[in-house]
C-alpha cells in the first residue's frame, strides 16, 4: 500500500486540536492515507482517536493545520457532499424509522431508484446477518444488533471513505470475527478507503494495511502490522502492541550495530540499538516471548545467556506459556510451540535463556 499512500487521498497536515483553548488533545498530526487503504488508529483511551475522526468527518474543526480529502481542504466541502460513511462510538440510528428505512435513507438522499435501493438494502442487511429485521425499529433491537445496522448503513451507499469508531465493540467473538472478515473484504472489493478505530490489537493487526499507534495526541508509530509488532520504534509501542518482556539497564558500548547492555542486576546482554546512541544511556530492552530460546543447542555458541528460574507453566493447547524470574523481573514470559521436541518446564527449575541480538531491541528508558 505504500505507493497508494503517497498519493494521499486523506491528508492530515500538521493538525492540532484543542477543545478548551489551552490543552492540545491532538498535538502534531501528519498522516497521509492512500486511496483504498485500510488504516487503523490504535491507542489508549483519551489519546485523541475519536477527535481525529470527528475532524475528518467535519464535525469538529482543527485548531491548527489542514485536513485534505482528495486534495481539497475538508472545511470547503459541506458534510453531505463528502461521501463519507460513518459508524461512531455512539452513533444513533433514526429512532422513528424501521431498520430498512434507516438503510434506504442515504440512498434516497442520493436519488437512487427504488429497485436498486431495495437490492442494496437487502445486500447490506445480509452482510451483517440481519436480513429478517428490516421491519423492526431500532428500539426493538439489542445493542449488538443496532451496532450492526449502523455498520450496514455506513456501507450501504458504497462511500469512497468510511470512518469507523469501535464498530464491533458490542459483538461476541464469533460475530466479531465474521464482521472483521466482511468489512475488510467489502473495503478491498469496492476500493473503499477506511479509517478504523479499535482497542482490539488483534483486530488492528489482522484487518489493516497500516496501523497508527496513538498516545497523548501524537502518532508514536505508523507502520504495517508486521513491522509494528516486530520492530517497535519506542518503549511505548513495544509495550502497547502484543506481549513483551522488558529488562532495564545501561548501555555499555555500541559497536557495528550491536549494543552491549549491562542490566541493573549486573548481567550483560546483546541487543540491537534502536533509540539509544551512546554508552552510559539508560535503556529498556524489549524481547518478544516467542523469540526467547532455552534449548541450549539452538542458541548461538557465543550468545550471552541469562539465568532464569521457572515460576509458572501454563499449558494453552497450541502453545506453552512459561513465566520466569529473570534479572529480578518476575514477569518475564516465554512462549513455545507445543511440538514434540519442546520440553514442558517445571516450576522451580533453573534454566538458561538467550536470543538472537536482532530480536532484542534497546529502546528509550
Ligand atoms: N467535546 C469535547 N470537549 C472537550 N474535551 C473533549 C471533547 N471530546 C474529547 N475531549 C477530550 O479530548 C481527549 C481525546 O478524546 P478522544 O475522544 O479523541 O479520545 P479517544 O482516543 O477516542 O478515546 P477512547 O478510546 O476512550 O474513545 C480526551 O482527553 C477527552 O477528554
Ligand atoms: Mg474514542
Amino acid at each position: 500500500m505504500t505507493s497508494a499512500s503517497e498519493s494521499g487521498f486523506v491528508v492530515f497536515d500538521r493538525v492540532q486540536k484543542s477543545y478548551d483553548g489551552e490543552t492540545l488533545v491532538v498535538k502534531d498530526l501528519n498522516l497521509s492515507i492512500g486511496k483504498g487503504e485500510f488504516l487503523t488508529m490504535l491507542g489508549p483511551s483519551g489519546s485523541g482517536k475519536t477527535t481525529c475522526l470527528m475532524m475528518l468527518a467535519g464535525f469538529e474543526t482543527a485548531t491548527h493545520g489542514d485536513i485534505l480529502l482528495d486534495g481539497k481542504p475538508i472545511n470547503n466541502i459541506p458534510p453531505h457532499k463528502r461521501g463519507i460513511g460513518m459508524v461512531f462510538q455512539n452513533y444513533a440510528l433514526f429512532p422513528h424509522m424501521t431498520v430498512a428505512e434507516n438503510l434506504a435513507f442515504p440512498l434516497e438522499v442520493r436519488k437512487m431508484g427504488k429497485d436498486e435501493r431495495e437490492a442494496k438494502v437487502k445486500r447490506a442487511l445480509d452482510m451483517v446477518q440481519m436480513g429478517d429485521f428490516g421491519g423492526r425499529r431500532p428500539a426493538q433491537l439489542s445493542g449488538g444488533q443496532q451496532q450492526r445496522i449502523a455498520l450496514a448503513r455506513a456501507l450501504v451507499f458504497e462511500p469512497e471513505l468510511v470512518l469507523m469508531d469501535e464498530p464491533l465493540g458490542a459483538l461476541d467473538k464469533q460475530l466479531r470475527e465474521h464482521m472483521q472478515f466482511e468489512i475488510t473484504k467489502l473495503a478491498h472489493d469496492l476500493g473503499i478507503t477506511t479509517v478504523y478505530v479499535t482497542h482490539d490489537q488483534t483486530e488492528a493487526l489482522t484487518m489493516s494495511d497500516r496501523v497508527a499507534v496513538f498516545d497523548d495526541g501524537r502518532i508514536q508509530q505508523l507502520a504495517p502490522p508486521d513491522e509494528l509488532y516486530e520492530a517497535p520504534k519506542n518503549s511505548f509501542v513495544a509495550q502497547f502492541i502484543g506481549e513483551n518482556n522488558t529488562l532495564e539497564g545501561v548501555v555499555e558500548s555500541i559497536n557495528n550495530g550491536r549494543a552491549l547492555v549491562r542490566l541493573d542486576g549486573g548481567e550483560v546482554i546483546d541487543a540491537t540499538p534502536v533509540n539509544v546512541s551512546k554508552a552510559g544511556e539508560r535503556t529498556k530492552v524489549s524481547i518478544r516471548p516467542e523469540r526467547v530460546e532455552y534449548n541450549k543447542e539452538r542458541l548461538h555458541a557465543d550468545a550471552h545467556t541469562l539465568k532464569a528460574e521457572v515460576l509458572e507453566f501454563v499449558y494453552m493447547g497450541d502453545i506453552f506459556r512459561t513465566r520466569l524470574r529473570v534479572a529480578g523481573n518476575e514477569d518475564f514470559v516465554i512462549k513455545t510451540r507445543n511440538a514434540p521436541d519442546q520440553r514442558r518446564l517445571k516450576p522451580g527449575e533453573q534454566i538458561e535463556i538467550g536470543w538472537l541480538p536482532d530480536d532484542c531491541r534497546a529502546l528509550d528508558a
